[in-house]
């Protein structure tokens, strides 16, 4: 099993739930829109989303007319969110973490993921188990946490700012020093791992794919100007990476 399932602690799960529902938050407003131009069309195609959480993209991806989801997730109550909100006759999900995905005896067309992999341990190990899990041709498209937003300590501000706290520009710390990071957010000891841009390059070409495209977080500057204390980050710093990888 992985060493962390934070969003099985309540507070947290309370927390980031209400974050999720709440109109304006970085999945719908920022997240979403970016992966869902990135994926293929979904008619009859065989999903798998790791990390499903509550289901909101499984259930999307569903009524896009997949054939079947699978939802994959370590967390019972984010998956119990999922099976009670996000259901549909093509969507299967089940508790599973991300290290136990090779024992997987099926094949998939598109494999996704949305900010779910800031929590694997080793990268390159399941970048190699999703080209092994998808059909010749298949796809693969996920997000995660920029490399530069993972490159904090969750101890000084994220930003150097104005005395009025406009923000100047990001911070990075130890952006060349990768591994696990244990930070303060909704929690103390959050678990998330830092790795270089590089890295996921690399780790993505050898386990065999071509990346077809990537993407960073953006947003129409009318909603940066709406939501300038939410949003106001994201002309400094990424908060969000993507992917769309070809077997
Ligand atoms: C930020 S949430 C994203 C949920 C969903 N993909 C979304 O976009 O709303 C990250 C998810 O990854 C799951 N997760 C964390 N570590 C995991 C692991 N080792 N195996 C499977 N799922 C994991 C968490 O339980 C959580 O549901």
């Amino acid at each position: 099993m992985a060493k962390q399932n934070i969003y099985d602690n309540d507070r947290f799960y309370e927390y980031f739930k209400n974050q999720r529902m709440n109109d304006i938050n970085f999945n719908d407003v920022i997240e979403s829109p970016i992966i869902t131009e990135m994926l293929p069309p979904l008619e009859g195609k065989r999903v798998l989303d790791i990390g499903c959480g509550m289901g909101q993209h499984a259930k999307q991806y569903a009524s896009k007319g997949a054939l079947s989801v699978l939802g994959i997730d370590i967390s019972e109550k984010m998956l119990g969110y999922a099976n009670e909100n996000n259901s549909a006759d093509n969507i299967t999900y089940r508790q599973m973490v991300f290290e136990d995905l090779d024992q997987l005896n099926e094949r998939f067309d598109v494999i996704t993921s949305s900010l779910a992999f800031d929590y694997v341990e080793d990268f390159s190990k399941l970048m190699k188990t999703i080209f092994d899990l998808l059909d010749e041709n298949g796809v693969c498209v996920f997000s995660m946490s920029h490399p530069i937003s993972t490159a904090y300590d969750g101890v000084y501000d994220r930003y150097t700012r104005t005395a009025e706290g406009e923000r100047l520009y990001a911070n990075l710390h130890n952006y060349g020093i990768e591994g696990v990071r244990h930070i303060h957010w909704i929690v103390d000891d959050y678990e998330v791992y830092h790795r270089k841009i590089s890295t996921l390059i690399n780790d993505i070409a050898n386990a065999g794919f071509i990346i077809e495209e990537c993407q960073e977080s953006k947003l129409p500057e009318e909603i940066i100007k709406k939501h300038p204390d939410v949003f106001g980050g994201v002309i400094h710093q990424p908060d969000f990476i993507f992917f769309r990888c070809r077997k």
